[in-house]
């Protein structure tokens, strides 16, 4: 008999069907024992009884199964549908499983090897394969060419102090805290490109945003202006949220996301302002920032308690943003962050950047870096230089704020912060 997945069994819903799986819950009476089954796709009750019993009644939770049966309609079982047992194939027997109900979360990312399991995170790993699927729609549709530029790198990017550094042979090397400085250059070879890669930070702060190692989808483009930058940060949330909801509603149930709140985000045109207005619009909520500073985390609460959708924060002030940003006026900046709805905060960071070589040294110098170390950059500005510009988005932070997750840990198979590398 050709094995079904769980889902197709339940989609049949009546006569003869084969499954295979793992024991997700086991509860054994006098003369049957109940099995619920999961796989990949779901779970189902099956129901041992006769012949069979002694056998089903020693398998523990995780044990894996093949089963043969008869699956039938019954409102009492927790996906709708019973099957009656037929043949009961023991492929693994569990030894007794560590996890059981109401664990610490520390003793769960203890075992997170096991956890991964779980129905949470299998719903919310997959959410995370939508969207990274929907990433690389967007940009091939778009006519982006996928660039993957080098994790061992020789200089900073996002400020020297969130670098990790690796013993290279003699040297010393850092991982890659984006791909910028390297997709730049590859710009003027393909004029629209993408990633989805690892990007690592050297975070101390124990947040529920913060990962040392997130995966980091980053576009570069030339030619564009400013504001298609934004429409194209705009676009590719909508584009995710949209494919999220139409292929992941079960799994948004498992989790108990409230689909109403992420609806507005894949349809409604989000909020643009800039810095300056930003800190007028807290300053009425009693948030007195001083123009200049940058915004904390809970400023961006604040700000994106005020928005059913992503707010998108233009014209920072220059000292608090990265030394490639393109200078507008004297003391702003031509970048933006896309802050999340619901207290995610920032999904998208992103600029045009200075072409300006001497204005590039002189933020370079100020930042305490010696510009000779970036002159495979700078020659970017030397041969034909063009406006262009690029963003970075979380994957993590998307993942987390679509799922509705109290911590980025859990969008992520095996988080890596500061306090939590193993396993
Ligand atoms: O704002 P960031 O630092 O910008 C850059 O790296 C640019 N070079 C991107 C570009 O223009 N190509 O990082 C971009 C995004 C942030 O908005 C945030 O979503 C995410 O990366 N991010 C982190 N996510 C998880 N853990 C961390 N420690 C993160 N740091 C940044
Ligand atoms: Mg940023």
């Amino acid at each position: 008999m050709k094995y079904l997945t769980i889902a197709e069994a339940l989609d049949k819903g009546k006569g003869k069907v084969a499954i295979r799986g793992w024991i997700y819950r086991e509860r054994s009476l006098k003369d049957k024992v109940f099995l619920v089954v999961r796989d990949s796709t779901d779970i189902v009750q099956c129901v041992v009884k006769d012949k069979l019993y002694d056998q089903a009644k020693e398998l523990l939770i995780e044990s894996s199964v093949k089963i043969e049966g008869t699956i039938r309609a019954d409102k009492r079982a927790p996906t709708g549908f019973e099957i009656d047992v037929e043949k009961l194939d023991i492929v693994h027997k569990a030894e007794k499983y560590p996890i059981t109900k109401d664990q610490s979360i520390e003793f769960l990312a203890d075992k997170r090897h096991l956890w991964i399991r779980s129905r949470k995170m299998t719903a919310i790993l997959k959410v995370r394969s939508s969207v990274f699927g929907a990433i690389h729609e967007f940009f091939r549709s778009k006519g982006f060419y996928e660039f993957q530029s080098p994790i061992l790198q020789t200089t900073q990017c996002e400020g020297g102090s969130t670098l990790f550094e690796v013993k290279y042979f003699k040297d010393k090397m850092f991982l890659a805290q984006t791909w910028q400085l390297y997709a730049e250059a590859a710009l003027f070879a393909l004029e629209k490109i993408y990633t989805i890669a690892p990007s690592f930070r050297a975070e101390t702060s124990k947040t529920s945003r913060h990962l040392t190692e997130y995966w980091h989808a980053e576009m570069e483009v030339a030619w564009e202006s400013f504001e298609d930058l934004q429409d194209y940060a705009e676009d590719l949330l909508q584009f995710i949220v949209k494919r999220v909801l139409k292929e992941c509603k079960k799994e948004l149930k498992i989790l108990g996301r409230d689909i109403k709140k992420l609806e507005p985000s894949a349809k409604k045109k989000y909020k643009r302002i800039t810095y300056s207005e930003a800190l007028k619009l807290l300053d009425k909520k009693g948030f007195k920032l001083k123009w200049g500073k940058d915004l904390r985390t809970v400023e961006e609460d604040e700000l994106s308690k005020m928005f059913d959708v992503p707010v998108i924060i233009t014209h920072y002030p220059k000292e608090v943003k990265a030394f490639y940003m393109k200078e507008d006026k004297k003391e702003t900046v031509l970048g933006f962050d896309v802050i999340g709805p619901e207290g995610y905060g920032e999904l998208i960071g992103a600029s045009e950047r200075e072409v300006d070589i001497d204005k590039l040294k002189k933020r370079l110098k100020e930042q305490g870096e010696d510009p000779k170390h970036y002159e495979y950059y700078l020659d970017t500005r030397r041969y034909g230089s063009v406006p262009h510009g690029g963003f970075g988005m979380g994957v993590e932070r998307v993942v987390a704020w679509i799922c509705g997750l109290d911590s980025i840990k859990d969008a992520i198979g095996f988080p890596r912060t500061m306090l939590r590398f193993k396993p």
